[in-house]
């Protein structure tokens, strides 16, 4: 479970605010989306759940762990997919996979054998030898995700990570994506594919300029606010149509 209680974050170089008093639960099981335009702050809230980022004010819990106090107890309970893509370019798909098991500490072995499992799933067989440098955005997203989930961590916090893939891999990351959320692994992710947030999100968070401006669950959140008959409506609703920087 992740708590957080009126955060509030402005980065040294920032004029506004990135983070202006949220407060956001997410329980066990959940597959939870946050959405909201550019600029939004999806990014620096998840830097700051994973005890990446400092807030000025506020408390963060994860599984009753104070994250903000103590960011290095809960490395153990979460797995990242960044938005940047976090590889070594200049070494394969394999030896980066390898490399993060020996971070997260899991034993050879077992390392062999999730690579063995996960590689094949992901379509990369053929390509495990291959550089990073070397694949294609889509590829390089695959592995990306193989890289955060391959220590089975209890919850999964992705950014983006069907940004810039074909639709191929993009399906096959998010039904890999539920398979895992339906064997009891958290899902916190953030989107800017509200058709597919809508698909997958038993709850979701609408966040803009820092602030959560809706919670709940999609079909409800839709319900409640005529006209609106799916995600995308109410998010332009709730927004606006104006461009952010
Ligand atoms: N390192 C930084 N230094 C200064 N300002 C920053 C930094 N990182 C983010 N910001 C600012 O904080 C605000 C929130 O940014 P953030 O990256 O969290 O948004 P986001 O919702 O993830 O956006 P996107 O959809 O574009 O990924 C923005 O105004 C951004 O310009
Ligand atoms: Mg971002």
């Amino acid at each position: 479970m992740v708590q957080v209680n009126n955060l509030f974050k402005t980065y040294k170089k920032g004029f506004a605010p990135a983070l202006s008093g949220v407060n956001l639960t997410i329980q066990k099981g959940d597959f939870f989306g946050l959405l909201g335009p550019n600029g939004a702050g999806k990014t620096t809230l998840i830097s700051i759940i994973c005890g990446l980022s400092p807030a000025n004010i506020g408390t963060a819990y994860m599984n009753e762990t104070d994250i903000l106090r103590y960011p290095e107890k809960i490395k153990k309970y979460y797995g990242l997919v960044p938005q940047d893509i976090a590889l070594y370019p200049s070494l394969t798909a394999e030896e980066n996979l390898r490399f993060f098991g020996r971070m997260y500490g899991i034993p050879g072995n077992t390392i062999k054998s999730e690579v063995d499992f996960w590689l094949p799933k992901m379509g990369l067989s053929n390509h495990r030898h291959k550089k990073i440098n070397e694949y294609s955005t889509g590829m390089k997203r695959r592995v990306n995700l193989i890289a955060g989930i391959l220590h089975k961590p209890s919850i999964i916090i992705l950014d983006e990570p069907t940004v810039g893939v074909d639709v191929q891999s993009r399906v096959l990351i998010l039904e890999t994506l539920k398979e895992i959320n339906s064997k009891g692994t958290t899902v916190i992710y953030t989107s800017h594919y509200l058709e597919e947030a809508e698909d997958l999100c038993n709850r979701i968070a609408i966040i803009d300029k820092g602030r959560i401006i809706k919670e709940g669950e999609p079909a409800q959140l839709i319900a409640q606010e005529n006209p609106c008959s799916n995600l995308e409506d109410l998010f332009i609703k709730l927004t606006g149509k104006e461009l952010r920087d």
